[in-house]
């Protein structure tokens, strides 16, 4: 898709369909759409009149344009994005995302976008950009019948009177990010026996080797060196062997970083999780392919970080497995002894996810990490407190978990702070080893991050509890269904905030 900007008026734009936003309860008689009613022979007054369209957020009307002197695209959509005060970053991808999806659709193969956002310039066009990429995401690789064969061709991002700098800045910016998100939704949907462990490595060095970043990719003998038993414990029952893919972005001398702190993305990468010998049940089992989506994210970040080339370094840990019951598995009852030396008492098998953390988190801070953020499809019980909306956020340091927070906030992905007090840490207290790897029916995001804390001793740490956000079970206007590739996007902009903060 060929993606520009225009700083012209929309009228005079070379496209097929233009897609404007209408905020809510906007008359027809003033302003911006007064002008558009006059281009477009009287059709917004009409539509709003006849109170087909009352500007809700997600609400469409689709017209043909007919007249001679209106706009030189034949086709308008008008796209209702809620209250003009509320107006944020986060409803201008949704916008360019039902833009896109429902243009597409109809056999459109060029389209403008109109967001009609005030602010920063650059930041509007990179979300108007990333909303479409992300909009065009389908889940059909697979299907030889009845694929999506429609494509749109050409994307504008039309922002009268803006600078061009500025514009151009964002829509490649919007690009990189959109890209990587729809990259990490690639792979969170790939079936388990297509991406194993060692596939996901191989994705990783195409990654290191397109966009320059350094690689390291431990195999099994490594991680017995470096007494990883927790992370190998989750692999035993495999025929696939575990792999821990290290990616390291290191900004070039002249942005003036300074080193000491070290920014690291830890995440889950269970390839398929059966649950090992404490099988689960048949129904749904399918799904489990996408619990290595925190490992997808992780190299979905990277991919963009080596891109958009911060002024701070950033470390990237997937630590991937696939979680099988065999003759070889790991049994409940068994104690494992994690890298830190902690001893673990496996009481389920299925509680893996904080199993393979643990060592990978113990790994990034020997790597020089100070601090982490982790993330994971780690619990079904988050489904439970927080449904699809938000994702969990726990953490040992607030400063950490409010920066991760404020930085989803500005894209639109929303993040609940779980409490994370020592009382919980009780609950995985074991009477034979150390602690164990569940802590019983209740709290159960809990016990899953408090046994994470433990592996995050003298690190300031936050854990992103993703297991009821990134997939979703229905289609919107603006998203298909499927993988949502949540937390791509806030990770990038925290790494961009720092490296702000950095320059300043
Ligand atoms: N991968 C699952 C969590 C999950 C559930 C992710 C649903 C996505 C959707 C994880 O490994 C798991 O099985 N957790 C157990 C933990 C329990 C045994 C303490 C769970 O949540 O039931
Ligand atoms: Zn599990
Ligand atoms: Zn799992």
């Amino acid at each position: 898709m060929q993606i520009e900007g225009s700083t012209g008026h929309y009228r005079d734009l070379e496209v097929q369909a233009l897609a404007i936003a209408i905020f809510k309860d906007e008359k027809a008689d003033e302003g911006f759409l007064k002008e558009l009613d006059e281009l477009t022979g009287g059709v917004v007054k009409s539509v709003l009149d006849a109170e087909e369209l009352s500007g809700k957020e997600g609400e469409t009307a689709y017209f043909h344009l007919l007249g001679e002197n209106g706009p030189k695209a034949t086709r308008l959509l008008l796209i209702g994005v809620g209250n003009r005060e509320e107006y944020r970053p986060a409803q201008i991808t949704q916008m360019a995302g039902t833009a896109v999806r429902s243009l597409r659709a109809k056999g459109i193969k060029s389209v403008a976008i109109v967001p009609r956002a005030d602010g920063d310039t650059e930041s509007i066009a990179s979300m108007a950009v990333e909303g479409a990429i992300m909009g065009l995401f389908d889940l059909d690789k697979y299907r030889t019948v009845d694929k999506e064969k429609r494509k749109i061709e050409k994307l504008v991002i039309a922002l009268a009177g803006a600078d061009e700098a500025a514009i151009s800045r964002g829509t490649e910016r919007g690009r990189v990010i959109g890209e990587a998100v729809n990259f990490t939704r690639d792979l969170a949907n790939e079936p388990g026996a297509w991406l194993t462990p060692t596939d996901m490595a191989e994705r990783a060095r195409d990654i290191a080797n397109k966009f320059g970043l350094n690689i390291d990719v431990l195999d099994e003998a490594r991680m017995e060196q470096e007494g990883m038993g927790s992370l190998l414990s989750v692999s035993h029952g495999s025929d696939q062997p575990a792999k821990l893919i290290i990616l390291k972005y290191t900004p070039a001398e002249a942005t003036g970083a300074v080193d000491g702190e070290l920014l690291a993305f830890v995440g889950k990468g269970i390839t398929f999780d059966t649950g090992g010998i404490s099988l689960k049940p048949g129904e749904n089992m399918e799904l489990m392919k996408y619990d290595m989506t925190g490992g997808a994210t992780v190299l979905g970040v990277m991919q963009a970080i080596a891109q958009i080339k911060p002024a701070i370094s950033v470390l990237g840990v997937a630590a991937c497995a696939e979680n099988m019951p065999s003759g070889k598995a790991t049994k409940p009852g068994d104690v494992v002894r994690a890298m830190t030396g902690k001893t673990i008492e496996v009481i389920n098998t299925d509680a893996e996810g904080r199993l393979i953390l643990a060592d990978a988190i113990a790994y990034a801070k020997k790597l020089g990490a100070t601090r982490v953020v982790d993330l994971a499809t780690l619990t079904g019980a988050v489904s439970i407190a927080l449904g699809d909306v938000h994702a969990a956020i726990l953490g040992n340091d607030q400063a950490m978990v409010d920066e991760v927070v404020a930085a989803g906030k500005e894209v639109g992905e929303k993040f609940w702070q779980l409490p994370l007090d020592a009382e919980y840490s009780k609950q995985i207290k074991s009477d034979i080893a150390d602690i164990k790897n569940v802590g019983g029916r209740k709290a159960g995001t809990i016990t899953a991050a408090a046994f994470l804390k433990e592996f995050a001793e003298g690190l300031a740490w936050a854990h992103l509890d993703i297991a009821g956000t990134a997939w979703a079970d229905d289609v919107k206007p603006h998203r298909s269904k499927g993988p949502t590739g949540i937390a791509v996007r806030t990770l990038i902009n925290l790494v961009e905030r720092a490296s702000r903060a950095r320059l300043e």
